[in-house]
């Protein structure tokens, strides 16, 4: 029994930590924030709002809201030392290396926050954290298409700022789409946090050595990065112009996927948890008709996007296994016609799901028994044997 829930002995035993963060229902198609149904917080709430509901566990007034942003805003700038790591790396890094560099490489700056168990000291790490990601993200795309830096305009939000700093020319005037803002922050708030998933699981299992929090979201970039995981978004954009490449033909993809052929998945279906809809997909579909509209996307990707979750829905091969659209599926369409280029994508979702990151870590720290434990292992190895010396091998 954990607090008012009674757990079944099976799912004890799978479950690898407890945490009052976030809670999903797979079967149900169930997504909570602190209890807060995640198509409310998407339909009523700001990115900046859920970060605070995730990281300090209720909505803030709106006082503690505007001192919370204030915060932030004093920290977006980059010491300029740190802005000299983006002339070592090459022109053709990918983004996401270079983000978990430069967020590890944070510590060396800030050693004044490093320590878990000062609280002055863990909430200046956030702050930081929180400030800084947007500005190394859009440094790392800045370096990729040799444009200037901009530094960050702390008249603007957080999302506003990260796409004047990313879209932004120090020779002519720039403010984003209004449309533009209001979807990438609806879709940070729905990257933001989910449960247990491999990258969270990665922080907590390195700050479960007390290690500090800038080493921790360094580690959870890198698991992120994986094209199983936070890559699958780049994954389905190249998924689907492949697709295209071949004349639209939905059905010969879908073949080749139920016969294995060359391991190739549908991409942007399945997740370990959902075993229904997931609830953000349904959302963010929502979000790619609009947006595409009024942005003047690829309207014929999203086309192809249609007729493949179509034709894959209607599939038994998919609906006995349980494989529906999840987060991944149509973000890259919404990305690519706000004008990030594919690389993008999964940065997109390293800034999203910081504060998930951020809370887990401190909810560990401050809560030893929601800690990953060390895990065992069943030995399936050689029995006991003794040495031979190498002339008798
Ligand atoms: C994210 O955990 C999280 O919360 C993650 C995330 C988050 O917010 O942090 O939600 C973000 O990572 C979403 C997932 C993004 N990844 C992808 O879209 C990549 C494609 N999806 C898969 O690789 C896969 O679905 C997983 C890894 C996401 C989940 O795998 P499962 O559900 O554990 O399924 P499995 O690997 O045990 O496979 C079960 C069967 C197998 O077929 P059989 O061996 O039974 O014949 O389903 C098949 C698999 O081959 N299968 C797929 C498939 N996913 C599973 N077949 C084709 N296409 C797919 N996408």
């Amino acid at each position: 029994k954990i607090g008012m829930v009674t757990l079944d002995p099976g799912f004890v035993n799978t479950a690898s930590c407890s945490s009052g963060i976030t809670y999903i229902d797979g079967d149900a198609g169930i997504l909570r924030y602190r209890g807060y149904p995640i198509e409310q917080l998407a339909e009523h709430s700001t990115f900046l709002e859920t970060s605070y509901l995730l990281i300090y566990g209720t909505l803030p007034t709106q006082t503690e809201l505007d001192e919370f942003t204030d915060r932030i805003r004093r920290h977006t700038l980059l010491h300029e030392d740190l802005k000299r790591f983006f002339d070592g790396f090459p022109r053709d890094a990918h983004p996401m290396p270079v983000l978990s560099s430069a967020v590890s490489a944070l510590s060396t700056f800030y050693q004044d926050s490093l320590n878990p168990f000062d609280d002055r000291q863990v909430e200046m790490s956030t702050i930081r954290l929180l400030a800084k990601l947007p500005t190394i993200a859009a440094y790392a795309y800045k370096k990729s298409v040799g444009q200037p830096f901009l530094y960050p305009d702390n008249s603007m939000g957080l999302v506003e700022n990260f796409l004047r700093m990313t879209f932004g020319l120090p020779a002519e005037p720039y403010s984003p789409d209004p449309v533009l803002t209001k979807a990438l922050d609806q879709l940070f708030i729905l990257h933001a946090d989910h449960e247990q998933n491999c990258s969270t699981s990665t922080v907590r299992l390195v700050g479960s050595s007390q290690a500090n929090m800038f080493a921790s979201i360094s580690a959870g970039i890198n698991a992120l990065f994986g094209p199983l995981h936070g890559g699958a978004n780049q994954a389905v954009l190249e998924m689907l112009d492949g697709i295209r490449h071949n004349g639209g033909d939905v059905d010969t993809f879908v073949r080749k996927v139920k016969n294995k052929e060359d391991g190739v998945k549908l991409m942007g279906f399945g997740h370990r948890v959902y075993k229904n809809y997931d609830p953000r997909a349904a959302i963010i579909k929502k979000t790619a008709d609009e947006v595409l509209g009024k942005l003047g996307g690829d309207d014929e990707l999203l086309g192809i996007a249609k007729a493949l979750e179509e034709r894959a829905l209607s599939d038994d091969y998919f609906v006995q296994r349980k494989l529906y659209p999840n987060v991944d599926f149509y973000t890259g369409l919404i990305y690519r016609a706000m004008g990030f280029p594919t690389r993008m994508f999964t940065v997109l979702f390293a800034l999203g799901r910081l504060p998930g990151w951020i809370a887990h870590w401190r909810e560990m720290m401050k809560d030893p028994a929601t800690k990953i434990g060390r895990p065992r292992q069943v030995y399936t190895g050689e029995p006991e044997r003794a040495y031979v010396p190498a002339s008798e091998r």
